[in-house]
C-alpha cells in the first residue's frame, strides 16, 4: 500500500484477533520513532504488552476501577479484566515530559500523539489492525504506577493491535471543505 492510499484509508479495528509478527512490529515501532519531535526531546517511551502480561494488565484494571467505583459488581470487574484480552498486543503511549526553555509540555504530548498517529498508518499499511484507547485506564493513578510510569510521564493512550475481525467499515469520501477554508486576512 502506497503512503498516500494508507493515509486516506485509515480505519480503526475494534475486533481483534491472531498475533501480530514480529517484523511488523518492529516497522510499527520505527514508524513512531519518526514523529516530529522539537529540539529532539524524544518525549516518549512505550511498552509493548502481550501474551500473558496482558492478564496481569487487566488485573490492575481491575484494582484500579475498584478504587474508583467501591460498587462495582464481581461481572463488571470481569469485564474490566477482560479488557486487554481485545488485541494480541497492545502498545502503551506514554508521553515523557521534561522541562525545555522553548518545548512546551503540550507539545511534548502532541510529539508523542504523533508517534502514536504513525504507528497507526504503519499498522494499517501492513494489514494490521488498530485502534487506539484511553478511558479512565489512561488516566488513573493505580494503573500509572503499576506500569512504572513516573511523576513527569502520562499515558497518551494504548493502541491495540492484532488481526482484523470480521470486515473493516467503509468510509465515505471526506467533506474536505467543511475543515479547510482559505484564509485571505
Ligand atoms: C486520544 C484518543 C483516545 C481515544 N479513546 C478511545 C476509547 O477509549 N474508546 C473508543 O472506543 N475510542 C477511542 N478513541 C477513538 C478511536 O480510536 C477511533 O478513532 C474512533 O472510533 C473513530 O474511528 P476511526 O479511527 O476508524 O475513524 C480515541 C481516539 C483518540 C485520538
Amino acid at each position: 500500500m502506497d503512503a498516500l492510499q494508507a493515509l486516506h484509508s485509515r480505519v480503526s479495528s475494534p475486533r481483534l484477533t491472531g498475533e501480530v509478527g514480529n517484523r511488523e512490529l518492529r516497522n510499527i515501532f520505527k514508524a513512531a520513532l519518526r514523529a516530529p519531535d522539537h529540539a529532539q526531546l524524544r518525549p516518549w517511551r512505550f511498552l509493548v504488552i502481550k501474551g500473558d502480561e496482558r492478564n496481569q494488565l487487566g488485573e490492575l484494571f481491575a484494582r484500579a476501577e475498584l478504587s474508583v467505583n467501591p460498587d462495582h459488581t464481581p461481572q463488571m470487574l470481569a469485564k474490566t479484566k477482560a479488557k486487554p484480552l481485545r488485541a494480541p498486543v497492545i502498545l502503551v503511549g506514554i508521553a515523557k515530559v521534561v522541562e525545555h526553555k522553548s518545548v512546551p509540555e503540550i507539545e511534548q504530548v502532541l510529539s508523542c500523539g504523533a508517534a502514536l498517529q504513525s504507528m497507526l498508518l504503519a499498522a494499517h499499511a501492513q494489514g494490521v489492525g488498530a485502534m487506539w484507547r484511553t478511558g479512565g485506564m489512561a488516566y488513573n493513578k493505580i494503573v500509572h504506577e503499576g506500569l512504572g510510569l513516573q511523576s513527569n510521564e502520562s499515558i497518551v493512550g494504548y493502541l491495540y493491535l492484532g488481526q482484523i475481525d470480521g470486515r473493516s467499515k467503509s468510509i465515505g469520501p471526506p467533506d474536505i471543505d467543511a475543515y479547510f477554508q482559505e484564509w485571505h486576512g
